[in-house]
């Protein structure tokens, strides 16, 4: 009996390749964000805020899951006490221990504690894994994003985990400084992509794109 003929195997990156390939770019973005001047980075801030904030979506939402920036990400600082002070109901994550997000309120600056890595969370009580799935926009950060929607993040894969449980027509935004959106990331089966990036020099750009 002749043997079977198997389907060639797909080509394209293996998983180890994959794994590889994000921890060096994640490696140079990181860089380049440290190289940054801190001027610039706070800048970029508030212009990511502004914009964000103009968005109508996020006008319109009652919840919106948003994160306390650390470090050299994009600052968020002033854009969730302004989402809170206009009204907004705000949930930042709650690092669990095996890598997955809760979720708690934002009750104002005095309302968070330092977490694990550097993190500040809120210490209001917890509202269960499944409270992203109850916003009406979350924004989320990256390292980049690519034209197609394809996140990088740290390389916990808490985020995706949460966008698992986010409904395909909610605006899930990243947060990213302008060189950041690339024509390619790295993408393994379980990354969750983001429908749209807010940038600085730029404003925001619905994914995916032709960029
Ligand atoms: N739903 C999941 N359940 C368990 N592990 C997961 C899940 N999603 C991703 N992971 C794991 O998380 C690890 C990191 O994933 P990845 O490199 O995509 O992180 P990331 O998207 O850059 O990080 P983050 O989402 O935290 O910003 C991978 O080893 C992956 O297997
Ligand atoms: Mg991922």
């Amino acid at each position: 009996m002749a043997p079977s003929a198997e389907p060639a195997a797909s080509p394209g990156p293996t998983p180890g390749r994959a794994a590889a390939d994000k921890a060096g770019l994640r490696r140079r973005l990181a860089q380049a964000r440290a190289a940054m001047p801190v001027a610039a980075r706070n800048e970029a801030g508030r212009l990511i805020r502004d914009c964000v904030l103009g968005l109508p979506e996020v006008a319109a939402a009652g919840t919106i899951a948003a994160y306390y920036s650390v470090g050299t990400e994009p600052d968020t600082r002033s854009l969730v006490f302004a989402l809170w002070k206009r009204g907004s109901y705000v949930v930042l994550p709650v690092l669990l221990g095996d890598g997955d997000l809760d979720w708690a309120s934002y009750e104002g600056p005095d309302s968070l504690a330092p977490g694990p890595r550097g993190l500040l969370q809120p210490l209001e009580p917890v509202r269960g894994v499944s409270t992203v799935a109850r916003a009406d926009v979350v924004l989320v950060p990256a390292l980049a994003v690519d034209v197609a929607g394809n996140r990088l993040g740290r390389g916990g894969g808490s985020y995706d985990r949460a966008l698992a449980r986010v409904g395909p027509q909610v605006p899930v935004i990243a947060l990213l400084y302008d060189p950041e959106l690339l024509p390619a990331v790295p993408v393994m089966p379980h990354d969750q992509p983001v429908r749209a990036v807010a940038r600085p020099g730029y404003g925001i750009t619905r994914l995916p794109c032709a960029e």
